[in-house]
């Protein structure tokens, strides 16, 4: 099944917890984006040499490791997780995802990762592009206001303070990106199921994925 939908709409915890009640693996493709775009800042290539960072994506040595409630990931062994997760990763991830040739090198890899079913894969063109026969999609949404606002609370969590307007401002320019791009813009799948989560709890989120999926598999 895939989750795909914009920054901050829950996925990443929706997914996570879906995944431990429907006994199905996880598979996060931004993580992936994230990776490239960590290895591309370290490595000083440019956002907008799209050679160099497609290379950077065949060449990705990525590894994702379940620890208790945490999805680790790890980039040639070293353990990312945190890093890939800065703002400025955000953007840079944003920036190489929309490259066609970077976009081609990690499809098959996502699909090798995720292609055995069994699993709930996110991100933003997985009931698109790299999935479309899920047996069940996704598109999880929420106002820019409510996901700023969540976005600023779980940074708040981890101990970085960050204002609301930046936030906000971050998460359009992100949106506007990725949905626009001309290979596997972000979209919701025709056969997805739209999920706005604005008024809803994660529960009730959660809840209503899960009893869709297990009518579905019948
Ligand atoms: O879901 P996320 O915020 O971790 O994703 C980071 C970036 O990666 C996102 O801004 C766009 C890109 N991405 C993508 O283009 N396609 C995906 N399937 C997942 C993420």
């Amino acid at each position: 099944m895939t989750i795909d939908g914009p920054a901050g709409a829950g996925k990443s915890t929706v997914a996570r917890r879906l995944a431990r009640r429907l006994g199905y693996r996880l598979l996060d493709t931004g993580a992936i984006y994230r990776a490239v775009a960590l290895g591309a800042l370290r490595g000083g290539v440019a956002m907008d040499d799209e050679p160099a960072l497609a290379a950077l994506a065949r060449a990705l040595d990525i590894d994702f490791a379940f620890e208790g409630d945490v999805n680790r990931v790890l980039l040639g062994g070293e353990d990312v997780t945190a890093a890939i997760r800065t703002p400025d990763a955000s953007q840079a991830a944003s920036k190489v995802s929309a490259w066609p040739a970077v976009r081609a090198a990690l499809l098959e890899l996502q699909r090798r990762l995720g292609g055995r079913g069994g699993v709930v894969v996110e991100g933003r063109d997985t009931g698109t592009v790299v999935f479309p026969d899920a047996g069940a999609k996704f598109f999880l949404t929420a106002s820019g206001e409510v996901r700023a606002q969540r976005r600023l609370e779980e940074l708040a969590a981890a101990g970085k303070s960050v204002g609301f307007d930046d936030t906000l401002a971050e998460i359009h320019e992100r949106d506007s990106r990725d949905a626009s791009r001309d290979v596997a813009p972000m979209r919701a799948a025709d056969d997805a199921v739209l999920v706005d989560s604005s008024q809803m709890t994660l529960d009730q989120v959660i809840d209503a994925i899960e009893n869709e999926v297990r009518a579905r598999a019948g």
